[in-house]
C-alpha cells in the first residue's frame, strides 16, 4: 500500500473501530487517500488488529510508516462501541441523576472514548470525526459539532447520529421529528426498526457511504482551496481598524 496519494502528499485516514469501513469507505474509493482500519475483531480483516485501549499513539505511527510530520493531512475516524451509550439499553448500568456510570460495562465504555480521544489528540490530526448515536455520550463530551440523521444519507431508517471533533467547513444534514424521509426510527417502532439496516449487527452499525462522502468532500475541499490566512482585526487609538496579517509581519514604518 503506497503511502503518496496520486498528486504526490500523503494523505492519510486512520479508521478507528473500523468495523464493516463504513466510516472510511468514500476515503478508500479515492486515489488521493490512503486509509488504515483499526479493529479488534478480525473477521473484518484490519489493517491493525488491536484493542484500541491498548495502543500507544506511536503503534499508529508505525501500522502507517510514516513520522507525523511527513503526514501531509491526517484524518481520524472514529466509531467506539455505542451500546453503553445508547439510550436503547443498559439503563441499569448509569446513575441518571447524576449521569455517572454504576456498572463495570459502562465504566470501560467511558474510558475507551477518553483513550481514543488521548490517541487522537496525541497524532493531532487536521480533522477528526468521532460518532455515536445520540444518546448518553452527551453527558461527557457535550454538545456534538455537528448533528445528522442517517436517513439523509441514504438509509431507511432515521437514526440520529452525533458526530464531534474538529471538522472542515460542512453540511450536517438531519430530518424533523416526523419527516416522511425514513421509513423507520426507534421512537415510533422500538429496538426492531434498526432491522432495516441489515441482518447483523455490524450491517446496522456501519455508517453510510454517502456519509463518509460528505465528510471526504468536505476535507478535499479545504485541503484544494485553502482559507486566505486569518487576519486579526486591532482596534486603533484614533478609533479606527486595521487589518494585519495573524503572521509576524515587518510593517517597515509607519502604517
Ligand atoms: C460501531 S461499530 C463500527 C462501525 C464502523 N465504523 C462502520 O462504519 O462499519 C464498533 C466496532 O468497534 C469494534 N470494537 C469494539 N471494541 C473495540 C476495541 N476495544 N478495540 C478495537 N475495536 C473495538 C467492534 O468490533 C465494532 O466492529
Amino acid at each position: 500500500m503506497s503511502d503518496e496519494s496520486s498528486n504526490g502528499t500523503a494523505q492519510i485516514c486512520i479508521d478507528l473501530f473500523a468495523g464493516l469501513g463504513g466510516f472510511s469507505s468514500a476515503f478508500e474509493e479515492s486515489d488521493e487517500w490512503t486509509v488504515y482500519t483499526v479493529e479488534i475483531n478480525d473477521e473484518f480483516d484490519p489493517d491493525l488488529c488491536a484493542d484500541i485501549y491498548e495502543l500507544r499513539p506511536t503503534d499508529l505511527l508505525e501500522l502507517i510508516g510514516l513520522d507525523r510530520e511527513q503526514i501531509d493531512v491526517l484524518v481520524v475516524l472514529a466509531s467506539p462501541p455505542c451500546p453503553e451509550f445508547s439510550t436503547a439499553g443498559n439503563h441499569d448500568h448509569w446513575d441518571f441523576d447524576t449521569q455517572t456510570p454504576i456498572h463495570s460495562d459502562a465504566r470501560q465504555a467511558i474510558a475507551l472514548v477518553y483513550h481514543t480521544l488521548g490517541l487522537i489528540k496525541a497524532l493531532a490530526p487536521d480533522y477528526w470525526f468521532l460518532e455515536n448515536p445520540q444518546g448518553r455520550l452527551r453527558w461527557f463530551l457535550g454538545q456534538p459539532t455537528g448533528q445528522v440523521t442517517y436517513c439523509q444519507y441514504g438509509r431507511p431508517y432515521m437514526k440520529r447520529t452525533d458526530l464531534w471533533g474538529e471538522h472542515p467547513p460542512m453540511t450536517y444534514r438531519r430530518c424533523q421529528r416526523g419527516s416522511k424521509c425514513h421509513t423507520a426510527n426507534v421512537e415510533y417502532d422500538g429496538t426492531s426498526a434498526t432491522r432495516v439496516l441489515g441482518n447483523t449487527k455490524a450491517e446496522r452499525s456501519k455508517v453510510p457511504l454517502d456519509l463518509s462522502a460528505s465528510i471526504r468532500n468536505a476535507v478535499d475541499d479545504v485541503v484544494e482551496n485553502p482559507p486566505p490566512e486569518q487576519t486579526t482585526l486591532l482596534a486603533r487609538a484614533d478609533g479606527g481598524n486595521a487589518r494585519q496579517r495573524d503572521t509576524n509581519v515587518d510593517n517597515g514604518g509607519e502604517r
